[in-house]
């Protein structure tokens, strides 16, 4: 089957990751489903695209909610195909710091990185095996390797991700169909446009884009970029904890940690 009559289904193609890879599959000939909550933004996304003689069709939906990933995959498949690449880019990313911890604020990021992934393999999953063939790529982060400073939420929802796709790789195997999943170090979009702090081995986003399309033409279970930070976070996850906890207890921001506020005087 030629690129051309390959339909790829991409979430979180409004922004970001999920933006330029809808862009790149669409340069590279093959037919893109986008969907992200923002309608507006899909339709510039397609015009882009057409612009460079590819393909998007908008599929405006939210992830979070299951009935309507139901019905934009049934119009996907029935529009324009089967889906033979599922990329799931849809996510989003809450640091806190142990005193600012909430289940409240964690409840919305665990309901979109996790359940929001899984409102898209529920309906993916069965399909593929019917077929058996198909690819889903779900982007986890790096974050999710090791807890990290800030990270509590976020890493947490991701580290989820990647013990789900674990667990579903050798299983969909047996049905011919590809799990895999996507962890990035730090990309510059408008998630990471919030981050005060210096971001280590920072990556463009187009060149994230051209890491995962190759990975989405490889073989292996995780695709992960930049290769040098993920590596440094691998090390890290194979430490004794005493020693992993005093490196990542380095990075914990003094100043907004209460344990380094200005001391009042009494007087
Ligand atoms: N940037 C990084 O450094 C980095 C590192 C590691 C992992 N990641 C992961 O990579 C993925 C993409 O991140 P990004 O940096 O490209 O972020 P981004 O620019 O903020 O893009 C997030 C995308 O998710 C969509 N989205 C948010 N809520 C949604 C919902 N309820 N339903 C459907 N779509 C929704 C957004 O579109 P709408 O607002 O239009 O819905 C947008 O298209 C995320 O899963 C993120 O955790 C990013």
């Amino acid at each position: 089957m030629s690129n051309k009559e390959k339909i790829v289904w991409i979430t979180g193609a409004s922004s970001g990751i999920g933006r330029a890879l809808a862009l790149r599959m669409a340069q590279a000939g093959y037919r893109v489903a986008a969907s992200a909550r923002r309608a507006d933004e899909l339709d510039k996304l397609k015009n882009e695209a057409a612009q460079q003689g590819g393909e998007i069709v908008p599929v405006p939906l939210d992830t979070t909610k299951p009935e309507e990933v139901r019905a934009g995959v049934d119009r996907i498949e029935r529009e324009m195909g089967p889906i033979s690449i599922a990329a799931l880019c849809a996510g989003t990313y809450e640091p806190v710091l142990a005193h600012e911890l909430t289940a409240e604020k964690a409840r919305p990021v665990f309901e979109l990185n996790f359940m929001g992934s899984l409102n898209c393999l529920e309906n993916l999953i069965p399909r593929m095996t019917r077929r058996g063939e198909g690819r889903i790529a779900a982007v986890a982060s790096l974050a999710g390797y090791f807890g990290l400073p800030t990270s509590a939420i976020y890493g947490g929802s991701k580290a989820a991700l990647i013990n789900m796709a674990e667990a579903l790789q050798p299983d969909l195997a047996k049905h011919g169909v590809k799990m895999q999943i996507v962890n990035p170090g730090f990309v510059k979009t408008p998630l990471t446009d919030k981050n005060e702090f210096g971001m280590p081995f920072l990556m463009e986003v187009e060149d994230a884009a051209e890491a995962f399309y190759r990975g989405l033409h490889s073989d292996r279970f995780e695709i992960t970029f930049p290769r040098r930070f993920s590596l440094i976070l691998r090390l890290l996850q194979m430490l004794p904890y005493r020693a992993a906890l005093a490196l990542t207890g380095a990075t914990v921001p003094k100043e907004k940690h209460p344990a380094f506020a200005p001391k009042l005087s009494r007087s």
